[in-house]
């Protein structure tokens, strides 16, 4: 698959078969995500695979009682270790930590995806609780559960046109059918710049041409 059609496809699956997902893909799954970026490539991720029913069950119930949670054969928590970061980063550890699970959690979703898998990225949950169920040191925060199985659902999801998301320069420019070319779409005061510049570009380039000929 490409990287492409697994960022297009993936999905929240909050509806799994019942079908155990072999550790072995797992393992070559998170081989692969841990290569995500980290800052200072601290790699201050732990990663906590729960398949205990007793705990995937009080996973669920700590996240806001997610309980279709506990269809998926597979918890990811993905845990930030936050005293080396504090040690590192002081201040900004917590901003960071939590940026770089992210980094490793998409990794997983798209991997994933690629391998067939369905999956949900859960932020709800009370980090406490879930914690106690890992048994985690004052170090490894709950940061991010994914959840991983098989399903035959077909989730849907829309997404916002990039010209409502995107702008160059400054924010509000608005351009309008983010398509690049024809340059006449652009509407903004900058955009219209742009073209001007670039009109007045090309007019040097022909009279230097026009010059070389002479
Ligand atoms: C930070 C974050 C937290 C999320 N938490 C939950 C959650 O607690 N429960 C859930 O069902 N989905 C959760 N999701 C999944 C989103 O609801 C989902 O990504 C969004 O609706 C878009 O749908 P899609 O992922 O299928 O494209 C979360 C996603 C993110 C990025």
């Amino acid at each position: 698959m490409e990287l492409k059609d697994a960022i297009i496809t993936r999905r929240s699956y909050t509806k799994y078969l019942d079908k155990k997902v072999d550790l072995k893909l797992i393992a070559d799954i998170l081989n692969t995500a841990i290569y995500a970026p980290s800052s200072g490539n601290m790699q201050n991720w732990y990663i906590v695979l729960v398949d205990d029913d007793d705990k995937r069950e009080k996973i669920a119930n700590a996240s806001l009682k997610q309980l279709w949670m506990l269809q998926a054969p597979i918890h990811i928590v993905i845990c930030d270790k936050k005293q080396d970061m504090k040690r590192m980063y002081g201040k900004k550890a917590d901003e960071f930590g939590l940026q770089n699970c992210a980094a490793l959690a998409q990794n997983i979703l798209l991997l994933a995806t690629e391998a067939g898998l369905a999956s949900c990225w859960v932020g709800s949950f009370d980090k406490e609780a879930v914690s106690r169920v890992i048994g985690a040191s004052p170090n490894e925060e709950p940061q991010i559960i994914i959840t991983l199985g098989y399903s035959n659902d077909n989730p849907k999801s829309t997404r916002h046109e990039l010209d409502k998301v995107c702008c160059f320069n400054n924010c509000g420019a608005r351009i309008k059918g983010f398509d690049l070319f024809p340059l006449e779409k652009y509407t903004t005061k900058m955009e219209k710049k742009m073209k001007k510049e670039s009109k007045s570009l090309f007019e040097r380039i022909k009279k230097l041409f026009r010059r070389s000929e002479n």
